[in-house]
């Protein structure tokens, strides 16, 4: 399929979208990026992300250039020209081509592209039926707020994860949980969701989402550390993220959680996150499989 890209300042097919060997993103992952899904052609909670990403930037000193209203621009501009409804949006800036060296470049040239993808949403039967995790320990590094693209330790978590057959590593800093290797982790005690407070992890948009909804359901929402041993001992465990939404985690290690099946809080906030989905961008459409 060809896909349109936006690099840059120019619309252009994928297969010609290239940047240079000296990229400082290719070089020093001197970049941020983001992700967002698409709903029924209108993307979800875009303004976060690029909230998101001008916050990474102010964090590591990048000037890219672009406001929010160009981004929402490029990203309507590539859903007409691929003629696409479910997606998801990557976004990556970079501080650009320059001569190797480790300081920023006297002038710089940021490298900005922009492409929408076709998502394929997970069913809702396979999505309540839940997943399983491993445990690993987070070797990403003291800039986790800043959604930088340095993710090989989050990479090689993930993969150690699908080879044991797992869905997704949940990381440990010492012996509390922070977040997943591409999603933020929770668990679910007496009625109450708890998840690693605001602290060198990465904000998530689905996280503040959840946020949200928790509280207009009255459900608490407790921004505290929890051990490996809390999150086995849990009554419910779920991870979020922008293209994956919530999914929960029945499995942790070789531990069940609970009695191994997705719990109903869990279940609620799927509901729920779909309501809000639907709210925003009119359909949610796994629910329509
Ligand atoms: N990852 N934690 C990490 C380390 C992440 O990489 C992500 C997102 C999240 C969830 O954030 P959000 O709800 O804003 O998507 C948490 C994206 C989706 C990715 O790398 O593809």
């Amino acid at each position: 399929m060809d896909l349109t890209v936006y690099l840059s300042g120019e619309y252009l097919s994928l297969e010609d979208a290239y940047v240079h060997v000296e990229d400082r993103g290719f070089n020093f992952a001197d970049s941020l990026y983001e992700v967002a899904r698409i709903y029924n052609g209108v993307p979800f909670t875009l303004d976060r992300h690029i909230a998101r990403m001008e916050q990474g930037a102010r964090t590591i000193h990048l000037d890219y250039g672009y406001s929010p209203d160009d981004f929402a621009g490029i990203v309507d501009n590539l859903l007409a020209e691929n003629d696409l409804s479910e997606a998801f949006v990557y976004i990556q800036v970079s501080r650009g081509r320059a001569p190797r060296a480790h300081p920023f470049p006297e002038e710089s040239h940021p490298t900005v592209f922009v492409m929408v993808k076709p998502h394929e949403p997970m069913s809702w039967e396979e999505r309540l039926a839940g997943k399983t995790a491993i445990l690993h320990p987070d070797q990403r590094y003291e800039f986790c707020d800043a959604k930088t693209t340095a993710l090989l330790p989050n990479v090689l978590a993930c993969q150690k994860a699908r080879q044991e057959g797992a869905f997704e590593a949940i990381l440990m800093r010492g012996r509390w949980v922070t977040e997943g290797s591409n999603t933020n982790a929770y668990l679910v005690r007496d009625g109450a969701v708890f998840t690693y407070p605001l602290v060198n992890i990465l904000p998530g948009i689905t996280r503040s989402v959840l946020k949200e909804i928790c509280s207009e359901a009255n459900i608490p929402f407790v921004q505290k550390p929890f051990t490996s041993q809390q999150l086995k001992e849990a009554d419910e465990s779920f991870v979020t993220g922008s293209v994956s939404e919530i999914i929960p985690i029945v499995q942790v290690d070789s531990e069940k959680i609970a009695d191994g099946e997705t719990g109903p809080l869990t279940r609620q906030l799927i509901q729920l996150y779909a309501e809000r989905v639907e709210e925003e961008c009119g359909l949610y459409t796994p629910q329509q499989r």
